[in-house]
């Protein structure tokens, strides 16, 4: 059973379809930790209701935000950290405690879209500006280059000429939380090996 820590800044849906395949038995993980950079993330309230642990991790005078993610994530033994919808940076210290056992959600097609300042609704800005016809999402694994790591599984969704960024990314969020979900279970059959 993989044990996750899952890392959020919004909204959490990707953390719900988390947290609904684990209790529709779609995913053999139990998730530990839920930590948010963001105090007021609706995420930290989704997980508060699934019984999950939660921690809120902002820089102080005395720590890093990620120094307090590090010291979190050790009370637990935790296989793989997800980073769904988390817009914080993760230091090159927390990348390399944890190699190859980072992922992060993004939507777009990598190496398309990708890097400083794609996150969002920027990229479906771009994608929509630069007139693609197809879009998608990306689950691939942290490195220190933004969007850079390896790409575990992508999915593509067809960009609609009467699309605008709001409509293009509200029809690629479930195809994220489907792509998500399918990434976890081959990294799960990779660990069972
Ligand atoms: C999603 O659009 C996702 O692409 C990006 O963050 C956004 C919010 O995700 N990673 P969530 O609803 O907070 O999971």
């Amino acid at each position: 059973m993989l044990h996750l820590a899952i890392l959020i800044s919004g909204n959490g849906s990707n953390l719900q379809s988390i947290i609904d395949a684990i209790n529709n038995h779609q995913l053999n993980a139990v998730i530990d930790v839920v930590i948010s950079n963001k105090a007021n993330a609706y995420g930290l309230e989704r997980a508060t209701k699934a019984n999950i642990n939660t921690s809120v991790c902002v820089k102080d005078e005395n720590l890093t935000a990620n120094e307090k993610i590090i010291n979190v994530l050790k009370k637990y033994k935790i296989d793989l950290i997800v980073l769904a919808g988390y817009l914080g940076i993760i230091s090159k210290e927390l990348i390399q405690k944890y190699q190859s056992k980072i992922i992060n959600i993004h939507p777009s097609l990598l190496p398309k879209y990708g890097g400083k300042g794609m996150y969002g609704i920027n990229v479906h800005e771009a994608v929509i500006k630069n007139k693609e016809k197809e879009s998608g999402c990306s689950v691939h694994y942290v490195n220190e280059e933004i969007d850079g790591g390896k790409i575990i599984l992508q999915t593509k969704v067809k960009v609609l000429s009467t699309d605008t960024p709001q409509t293009l990314a509200k029809r690629i969020l479930p195809y994220e939380h489907k792509t998500l979900i399918e990434a976890i279970n081959i990294i799960d059959k990779q660990y069972d090996k």
